[in-house]
């Protein structure tokens, strides 16, 4: 008797585990992150952008090249050119990709790690939203941002606190549905 209720108590405690890991925190950063435009101007702390920045180098690379270079702008005028509504107390991170032989950067690899970038953002709590189209300036002025030398940029992603009040499902952008995008092979 004794046996058969240890029995039950393990089978019981298994099922609860594989229950409570259909989803993680990493799937619900995922799912609940939006890319916020407003910001309060509570300053990101230096702890916080470490941890961001780790986890950005982290990313998985094409032959484990990691070819990207972050480049941290805080002082607001640069970060204003870069972005014109920023918020004091925001931080932009620029990837930027090495340069190789033949003129080119891996732009997947850089997204890879501008998204991991992204993600640690959200799973700290903060708001975050990827910027394409100030790279082309960033790159006119690549000494003034102080891009390292031999890379050129792809993104800037802004990082900052957010108003708790804004809710992620109605300030999400529509995603199509996933009949439209996901097909099984039969
Ligand atoms: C590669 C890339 C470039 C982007 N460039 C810009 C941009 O230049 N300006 C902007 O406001 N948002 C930009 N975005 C943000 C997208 O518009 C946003 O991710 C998309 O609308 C989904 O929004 P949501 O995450 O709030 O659902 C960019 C996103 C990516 C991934």
């Amino acid at each position: 008797m004794k046996i058969k209720l240890s029995l039950l108590l393990i089978a019981l405690l298994m099922s609860a585990k594989m229950y409570s890991q259909s989803t993680s925190s990493v799937t619900d950063a995922i799912s609940s992150s939006i890319s916020e435009r407003k910001y309060t101007n509570v300053p990101v702390t230096d702890q916080q952008l470490d941890i961001i920045l780790k986890c950005g180098i982290k990313a998985p690379s094409s032959m484990n090249a990691q070819p990207w270079k972050f480049t941290v702008i805080r002082d607001d005028a640069a970060m204003k050119e870069i972005i014109s509504d920023i918020t004091p107390g925001n931080i932009i991170i620029i990837v930027s990709g090495v340069v190789s032989q033949t003129g080119t950067t891996n732009d997947f690899d850089c997204g890879l790690a501008a998204e991991n970038i992204f993600l640690a953002a959200h799973g700290l709590g903060l708001g975050a939203r990827i910027y394409g189209s100030p790279a082309r300036n960033i790159n006119l002025k690549k000494e003034a941002y102080q891009i390292p030398e031999g890379s050129k940029a792809v993104v800037a992603i802004r990082i900052g606190n957010v108003d708790k009040g804004v809710d992620a499902t109605s300030g999400a952008s529509p995603r199509k549905k996933v009949e439209e995008v996901v097909n099984y092979k039969k």
